[in-house]
């Protein structure tokens, strides 16, 4: 396993001279120059079709790109993710999220056992609550059957959940109605309860510790409306759990039966393939999350067994260190064409986020190289009417994904190609921009001459050179989605062995979250903490504020 510092491995050094060499050369040019460039950067696997050709890239960079890979030991990192190695090194962790979507007639060992059968088990257990769910025989506390489901989590535990929701719940109608509630915001709550039956509603309370005080306080109110609206304490039969701390959901109310396992060697930010994702086989039903599950396991197996040069998630994550590491980008931005695919950057923004978010390698030394950049993005086609000027004109180098259906999930032609249109050509033109003589020539041809030729011209030439990844497939299915969580989550892992971090922890979180507990405490008249001026402030102005009602 590589101690070295990544930016001592030679192919690093190599990439910076290469990197001063070819960073002012244009894609209109490299386009130009070889008629092939579309197919040679392009790959397919999973039924995702890949085009990195509009990178900023030539046949070297990629070669240095897979050479540093190669000196960061990628593939033996790879091996001992697989493997079940604690590679989450500071909470001594396997992370087999891959496990998940193991198919159930093989092993899968994991500390001298084969972890299958408890994964097999949990996904059972899922398929009989859904399926009793959507057949609309889980009854409640007064007989009548169960219509709606209100998921409670946060982070890992909901991110996920809600965007393979969206993705995935519109192809069946008339299944129990699935709502989310992640902040502790009190108006998240209420809202979501707007219209709920306390007799014909279920509680899914989904959190790996058990005690993230956001889903705890939500599903300690939840209960409490349930209570008031049933007249008696129907937590048992009316609320579920998908939790690694069996212990507290029985302390909580819910039925042995009805709680459900995730494991501490799935991280919750990879936990879209556990039993995490109940609300997403109750909106799309098991048979769908199963294909979702097979998905995720393709690429798995792509990212396992195929080829630095031909591997999908390895060729995404060197993209990433290359713009991050070399051109100083300090963001990425995800733009999905397909709108059932809306939540995905802010599930990415987790998973990039909370991983490779760290400025120490894995055993604590300073790293001294840039990691994680910003991850953001939208709905693609409302997103050019907001924030694409920035991409187009902006100052900033901003490589982007555009994940394409070439059919959308309600297909309909006229829509269908204006939103494919849109695509291409943004990523169109993103590259090749346009220069100031075809710019001139234009607005001449709009009868523009003269000082007001002179006073627009400037403003209407595009610089192109704008880098992005065009993931396109045949339509979003279960399968392609579990692909492309697959994709990511290995994209990323790749992408944080290059850095040397570790992907698996998340320390960062703590801090923010041990003050909040102090504060809370202050609030509810427990003394005064010690705080800067400003927090100080802050706090006064509000007992002020509170003090007026
Ligand atoms: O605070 C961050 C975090 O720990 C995430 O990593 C996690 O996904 C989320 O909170 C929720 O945690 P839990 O599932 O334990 O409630």
């Amino acid at each position: 396993m590589t101690t070295r510092a990544p930016n001592h491995l030679p192919a690093w050094q190599a990439l910076l001279s290469h990197h001063s060499r070819i960073a002012s050369l244009h894609m209109r040019r490299l386009f130009a120059d070889d008629a092939e460039r579309a197919r040679r950067f392009s790959l397919e696997a999973c039924d995702l079709f890949l085009d990195y050709s509009k990178n900023r890239i030539t046949a070297q960079t990629m070669e240095l790109l897979f050479e540093l890979a190669r000196q960061a030991d990628v593939e033996a990192w790879r091996e001992r993710m697989y493997a079940g190695d604690a590679i989450n090194t500071s909470e001594g962790r396997a992370a087999l999220h891959v496990a998940l979507r193991h198919p159930g007639d093989a092993p899968f060992p994991h500390a001298d056992r084969d972890v299958m059968p408890q994964v097999l088990a949990a996904r059972r257990r899922m398929r009989e609550i859904s399926d009793a769910l959507r057949a609309g025989t889980r009854l409640g506390h007064s007989g009548k059957p169960i219509t709606s489901v209100l998921h409670i989590g946060i982070g890992g535990s909901h991110l996920g959940m809600e965007m393979a929701v969206q993705a995935l719940a519109a192809r069946e109608a008339g299944r129990p109605a699935v709502r989310f509630v992640s902040s502790v915001d009190a108006a998240n709550l209420a809202g979501a309860l707007q219209g709920l039956d306390a007799e014909t509603t279920l509680f899914i309370v989904a959190s790996k510790t058990f005690s993230t005080a956001e889903t705890m306080l939500n599903a300690a109110s939840a209960a409490q409306w349930l209570r008031a609206g049933s007249g008696r304490d129907a937590i048992a039969g009316q609320f579920i759990a998908v939790t690694a701390n069996d212990d507290a959901a029985r302390a909580f109310g819910v039925a042995a039966e009805d709680i459900l396992p995730v494991w501490d060697w799935v991280g919750g930010r990879y936990s879209l393939t556990s039993a995490m994702a109940l609300p997403v086989a109750v909106a799309a039903g098991m048979d769908a999350f199963e294909e979702l599950l097979a998905g995720a396991h393709a690429m798995d197996r792509h990212f396992h067994e195929t080829p630095l040069e031909q591997n999908m998630p390895v060729v995404l994550g060197l993209l990433g260190v290359w713009y991050r590491n070399f051109f100083a980008a300090a963001t990425r931005a995800v733009l999905p064409y397909d709108y059932p695919l809306r939540a995905l950057p802010a599930y990415l923004q987790q998973l990039e986020m909370e991983s490779a978010g760290k400025s120490v390698a894995r055993d604590g030394d300073a790293l001294g190289i840039a990691t994680c950049p910003v991850v953001w993005g939208a709905s693609g086609n409302d997103a050019q009417h907001s924030f694409f000027q920035l991409l187009h004109q902006g100052s900033e180098l901003v490589p982007c994904d555009f994940l394409v259906a070439a059919r959308g999930a309600h297909a309909s032609p006229g829509h269908d190609d204006t939103l494919l249109a849109n695509a291409l050509a943004q990523a169109e033109a993103l590259m090749g921009g346009r220069e100031a003589a075809e710019t001139r020539a234009r607005l001449e041809g709009q009868g523009l001459g003269g000082p007001a030729l002179k006073a627009r011209l400037p403003h209407c030439v595009f610089a192109g050179n704008q880098p992005s990844s065009t993931l396109l497939y045949e339509r979003l299915t279960p399968r392609t989605l579990g692909a492309l969580v697959a994709l990511y989550e290995h994209r990323l892992f790749v992408q944080s062995v290059c850095w040397g971090v570790n992907a698996f922890d998340q320390w960062g979180v703590e801090l923010g979250k041990e003050l909040a507990q102090g504060i809370v405490a202050e609030l509810a008249g427990g003394g005064v903490g010690s705080h800067d001026g400003s927090t100080a402030a802050l706090l006064e102005r509000v007992r002020r504020m509170r003090s007026k009602s």
